[in-house]
């Protein structure tokens, strides 16, 4: 049984179409669905006894749709080559699966109707529509059902804007919200913890202009009088109510150290160097530290971060350890875009820091996560150094939503 937003794309169904959907809607379902009993403006599907090719980006999702579809159909089934990832029916047709990769796809083959999914994560999507999958709907006129959150304006977006413009083609839309079986609270929960960007393209389907990055309004964070405050001569006075963020530097990479002010909500200092030498980092450090004497420092633990750490307690420095996993580094980057977002945090004007923040970018996996870094061959130590010390400010207070999850504090 479809359910309501499913039937409302069925209801609408041209030759050729593109569906964007939120995260979870329920793309991979109707997938298989059409796959078994046909779609409209098609000639049938695996039940009529029409060949279906099924299209994914990675093996991985290959797979997945691999094992459900024998799930779904294990009343039809006959025969199963797991090898060759085709599952043949009673009904004497088959399901073909191919990753987007393989240039080989398809060849040889016949299709009543093509299914492909998550097609916007597939880097050669044109090539392989063109070249390798279109000729395969020629035999029987078949149908291509393009189903994929949006990833930005690529070929995928552009498939989905030949709505109203070439004939046959046919844009749907559904939020995850769409979906009766996932909980709103779910959906609202993600709201408030995701950067509104991400929210935006992952749960409402929205095909955001590219190169948007994950921070917004980072220029009107920026206040150039920070550093210059006379009221931050804090120097020898109580460095309480400071939490100094470290990102040790690895191979060409910086080593950054970033002073927030909890009270006033600003990036008051930052020491961002390459020396790797580790007693000039420690050395450094410490020198920062007796500025802000109070101040807790929350330091990356990974790699040499460890006897860093070690160090710096045997020296009687307040230091705790925060250690890098992809969940906790999107935790604390999502907790440090929400603040962003609603105009919380000010940092002041280093180029550096502005031009990281800004550049900051994001990327699905294939497994679905997030994985939030810096553009190819640029840094993100500013914005990491900057992120753990607004964990460690935050710590405890609203951003529980995304602290527990995997974030090891010692
Ligand atoms: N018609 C339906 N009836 C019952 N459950 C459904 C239906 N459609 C989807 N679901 C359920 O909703 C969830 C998401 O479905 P599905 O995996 O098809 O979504 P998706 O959009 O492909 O998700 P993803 O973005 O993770 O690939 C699953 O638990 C699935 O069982
Ligand atoms: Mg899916």
């Amino acid at each position: 049984m479809l359910h309501e937003g499913q039937q409302r794309i069925l209801a609408r169904a041209q030759r050729w179409n593109a569906v964007a959907c939120g995260r979870r809607f329920g793309k991979t379902t109707l997938g298989l669905a059409l796959a078994a009993a046909g779609a409209p403006h098609a000639p049938g599907g695996l039940l009529a006894g029409y060949d279906v090719g099924w299209f994914a980006p990675t093996y991985k999702l290959l797979d997945d749709a691999f094992r459900a579809a024998r799930v779904f159909l294990r009343a039809y089934e006959r025969r199963v080559d797991s090898q060759q990832k085709r599952l043949e029916l009673v009904t004497g047709s088959a399901l073909d699966f191919w990753t987007l990769e393989d240039t080989d796809a398809g060849r040889g083959r016949r299709y009543g109707l093509v299914i492909v999914d998550e097609a916007a994560m597939a880097r050669n999507l044109q090539a392989i529509w063109e070249q390798a999958i279109r000729p395969t709907l020629a035999d029987y006129q078949g149908g291509a059902w393009f189903f994929s959150t949006p990833k930005g304006r690529n070929y995928f977006h552009a498939l989905y804007a030949r709505h109203g413009i070439i004939p046959g083609w046919c844009a749907h839309h559904a939020p995850t919200s769409a979906n009766p079986y996932i909980p709103a609270t779910e959906i609202e929960e993600a709201r408030r913890t995701l950067p509104e960007r991400v929210f935006l393209q992952e749960y409402e389907a929205a095909f955001l202009d590219d190169g948007g990055g994950v921070f917004r309004h980072v220029l009107a964070a920026v206040d150039e009088d920070l550093l210059g405050d006379p009221s931050l001569a804090v120097d020898a006075t109580d460095g309480r109510g400071f939490v100094i963020g470290v990102d040790w530097g690895r191979h060409n990479d910086f080593t950054v150290f970033t002073v927030v002010d909890a009270r006033r909500r600003a990036v008051v200092a930052v020491d961002r160097f390459t020396d790797i030498e580790y007693g000039i980092q420690l050395g450094r450090l410490k020198a920062l530290h007796s500025r802000f004497r109070l101040a807790p420092i929350l330091a990356e633990s990974n790699a040499m971060g460890e006897p860093l750490i070690e160090q710096l307690r045997r020296d009687g420095l307040p230091v705790r350890a925060f250690q890098t996993t992809a969940v906790s580094k999107a935790a604390a980057v999502e907790a440090l875009a929400l603040a962003f977002e609603r105009r919380e945090i000010r940092i002041p004007k280093i180029p550096a820091l502005v031009d990281e923040l800004l550049a900051f970018d994001q990327e699905r996996l294939p497994s679905g996560a997030i994985r939030y870094r810096a553009p190819e061959g640029q840094h993100d130590d500013c914005v990491m150094s900057l992120a753990i010390a607004w964990h460690g400010l935050t710590w405890g207070a609203p951003i529980a939503a995304a602290a527990p999850r995997e974030t090891v504090f010692e």
